[in-house]
């Protein structure tokens, strides 16, 4: 496959702001028109209910995030843009999931460590507050980006052990089970900024600094008046360092647009000047996603309507991926052969020595599999007990074996020597096991 499969889930617990729009929106739908990219967006409200416990806000959210991507060009035609909800085969990744991955890995996540050293420090259970969710969030989230093999996971820098997490659960996985998954890795876009908000630090809903994406004009332009500056009067240089007015500008402006509100700067324009081209620039690239973001959120039928076809081409992939799983881990139908053993037993089981004489008076051994085919096929030895040893280095030494038994060994085509290795290695298997 020469696609690289991108994917990125979006927690539905707020409101797009514009460092939500520069920093993953934007960036995102320009990464899916890339040809030979194929691109998996889904909003995450499994991940929601873990810190919100208001309904109507995740179901708000959903809507107003859908909207907002849709609006901002994502084509549900060209990518697979799903509601996480929608797609249970997921929570039920996650078990299969949960039951590889080791519990002291979840202990030390960013997230969890944080509450419990918050909880320490103030002298409380570690555990206080804490829900069997936020412990599990990284076993969720492995499961939404190995569901689809995911190669490549945009993500921000707090997400990478995230990242890490899914590759340990990937590789637990295929090693109990046979290669079923692809280890992600995340793609962090160092080229994006992060946007200050209104009071200079990062924009963020926890700082209640942010600036919607789609405010109206009026509520826009009202919101970046109050972008804090410092108290320098119109005409004195203005600093560009530090100045969140500047860097919210720069993530939408070109070069040359840069480059002229800096020397701007540096002769004194008026802060209220300033805000007002900041506002006409940001207008200028929201504005005509502005009508198409409205009529979303008069319309969730439409939403709704993008959201199912998504779902149904995300579980086309889904639904058999799991199926496939399902069987790996045994939990199978029981109208077809039923296994009696293990399945490391029972591939052991699949070949076995045979001892016999021939009319030549030697004794000759060969190892024959359950179909009866003949794996290996000794020449003749003088006695029995120099047949049975070296079945014995057979048995003991696998593979390396086969090479120190050349000479008493008929040769073998590199088919059935494969055949003959692999039986080998699965008997060295059983009789360690016992
Ligand atoms: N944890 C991510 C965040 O808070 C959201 C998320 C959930 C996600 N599942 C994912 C991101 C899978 C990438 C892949 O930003």
């Amino acid at each position: 496959m020469s696609t690289t499969r991108f994917l990125t889930g979006i927690t539905t617990s707020g409101t797009p702001h514009l460092g939500n729009y520069v920093g993953s929106i934007r960036p995102s739908v320009r990464a899916s028109q890339t040809p030979g990219v194929e691109s998996f967006y889904f909003l995450a409200d499994y991940h929601a209910l873990i810190k919100i416990d208001e309904p109507a806000r995740i179901q708000r959210s959903t809507l107003e995030i859908a909207a907002s991507w849709l609006a901002a060009g994502l084509d549900p035609a060209h990518v697979t843009f799903y509601r996480q909800s929608d797609v249970p085969e997921i929570p039920e990744l996650t078990w299969f999931l949960t039951c590889v991955t080791g519990k002291g890995v979840l202990n030390r996540a960013h997230a969890y460590k944080a509450s419990v050293d918050k909880n320490t420090a103030a002298g409380v259970d570690p555990d206080a507050d804490v829900t069997a969710g936020l412990f599990m969030y990284p076993v969720l989230m492995g499961a939404d980006i190995l569901m689809f093999n995911a190669h490549k996971v945009p993500v921000g820098r707090d997400q990478i052990q995230h990242i890490e997490m899914a590759r340990d659960m990937a590789a637990s996985f295929n090693h109990r089970y046979g290669e079923h998954f692809v280890p992600p890795q995340a793609e962090i876009e160092e080229s994006v900024a992060t946007l200050p908000g209104l009071d200079g630090r990062k924009m963020s809903k926890s700082y209640d600094n942010t600036i919607p994406l789609f405010s109206s004009r009026e509520q826009l332009k009202k919101l970046i008046a109050g972008i804090k500056t410092d108290s320098r009067a119109p005409g004195e240089p203005k600093d560009t360092e530090g100045s969140a007015l500047f860097q919210i500008y720069q993530a939408f402006a070109s070069e040359e647009e840069t480059a002229a509100l800096r020397k701007a700067y540096a002769e004194g324009i008026a802060w209220g000047d300033a805000k007002t081209l900041l506002f006409e620039r940001i207008d200028r690239e929201i504005a005509p996603m502005r009508a198409t973001y409205e009529d979303y959120m008069a319309h969730p039928e439409k939403v709704e309507a993008l959201l199912l076809a998504g779902a149904k081409k995300a579980r086309a992939i889904a639904t058999p991926f799991m199926a496939q799983l399902r069987s790996a881990v045994g939990l199978r139908g029981l109208g077809s052969a039923v296994q009696a053993k293990a399945e490391k037993t029972s591939k052991a089981a699949l070949a076995a020595f045979k001892q016999y004489r021939e009319k030549d008076g030697l004794f000759y051994f060969k190892l024959v599999d359950t179909a009866g085919a003949v794996l290996l096929q000794s020449k003749g030895f003088e006695s029995p007990k120099v047949a049975g040893q070296a079945i014995g280095q057979l048995q003991r030494d696998g593979a390396a074996g086969l090479a120190a038994l050349q000479a008493q060994l008929e040769a073998l085509d590199s088919s059935t020597h494969a055949s003959a290795v692999q039986a080998l290695v699965a008997l060295a298997e059983a009789a360690d096991a016992k």
